[in-house]
């Protein structure tokens, strides 16, 4: 275990991933490698977010950390324990304490099942002894939670607006009680106003439920709503990590300054 970890909410030490390299026209191709040494704490309660230009590994980081692709090398030490040599049954109680929010919610949402029963199902897995009554309840509040209608049960996800639908993929991520949420660029399908609406929700339900965030995002003015703390990657490595106000006044990447230009921050 590295030293000082222990204590750490969440410690990455030296993740690396390459995708395998596919048989390509002109012979085997190199594998991509779309993490290197990527190494970061986080402490409870905070928000760290990751940026960096598309393919810069920002999404290949987040699945690694929540196992949902295999590293090839490192430590992903959650409260101490690496999730990467975790028993089955310890992996399966830590999937409920992390969950992850994509863009799309389209694609993790069945489209054949209401919003109601939908989040049933998932309380039914996760919520042990519970009853049907009480599982029903839990549905209707974590739709209250999320800033949508008791009612909006017997709907199906393609009868909710964009946001709606983002409101139901967090409501079906907060299901299951976790204590980190993974945001996978939560609002950049969304328009501008409904943007802010769903980082301001976040932002409440980060403090009324104590979570701790990662929010990978490709827009700077995304960061400044939510995190305390960037991670600038560029290439598979963290290139700059800094707290949100130290990044914005001064970064001292040339790389970060130019991504601060792009945005229109100087
Ligand atoms: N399943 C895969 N198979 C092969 N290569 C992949 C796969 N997923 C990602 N990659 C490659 O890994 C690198 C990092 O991709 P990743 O999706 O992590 O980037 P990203 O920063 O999330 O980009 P974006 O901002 O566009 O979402 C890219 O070169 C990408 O092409
Ligand atoms: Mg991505």
């Amino acid at each position: 275990m590295t030293d000082g970890s222990k204590g750490t909410f969440l410690s990455v030490r030296d993740l690396a991933h390459a995708f395998p390299a596919k048989r390509g026209l002109g012979g085997p191709r190199d594998p991509v490698p779309a993490l290197r040494g990527v190494s970061f704490d986080l402490e409870e309660g905070r928000c760290l977010a990751v940026v960096g230009e598309s393919g810069s590994g920002k999404t290949t980081l987040v699945r690694c950390l929540l196992r949902l692709v295999e590293p090839d090398e490192g430590e992903v030490l959650f409260r101490g324990v690496d999730i990467l040599r975790m028993s089955p049954g310890d992996l399966l109680s830590f999937r409920r304490k992390a969950q992850i929010v994509f863009q799309d919610p389209f694609g993790s949402l069945n489209p054949r099942l209401r919003a109601g029963p939908m989040l049933v199902e998932v309380l039914q897995v996760h919520a042990g002894s519970a009853t049907p009554e009480a599982r029903g309840e839990k549905a209707e509040s974590l739709l209250e939670m999320v800033g949508l209608h008791r009612s909006h049960r017997t709907r199906f996800p393609h009868e909710f607006s964009g946001g709606q639908r983002q409101r139901l993929g967090i409501a079906r991520a907060l299901s299951v009680g976790p204590e980190l949420l993974v945001l996978d660029e939560p609002v950049s399908a969304l328009d501008l106003s409904v943007q802010a609406q769903i980082l301001n929700l976040l932002k409440d339900l980060q403090e009324r439920l104590s979570l701790t965030l990662i929010l990978v995002a490709h827009d700077l003015s995304v960061v400044r709503h939510l995190a305390d703390r960037v991670a600038v990657m560029r290439a598979g490595e963290i290139v700059e990590l800094s707290s949100v106000d130290r990044l914005f006044q001064d970064p001292s990447h040339p790389y970060t300054r130019g991504l601060l230009e792009t945005v229109g921050w100087e």
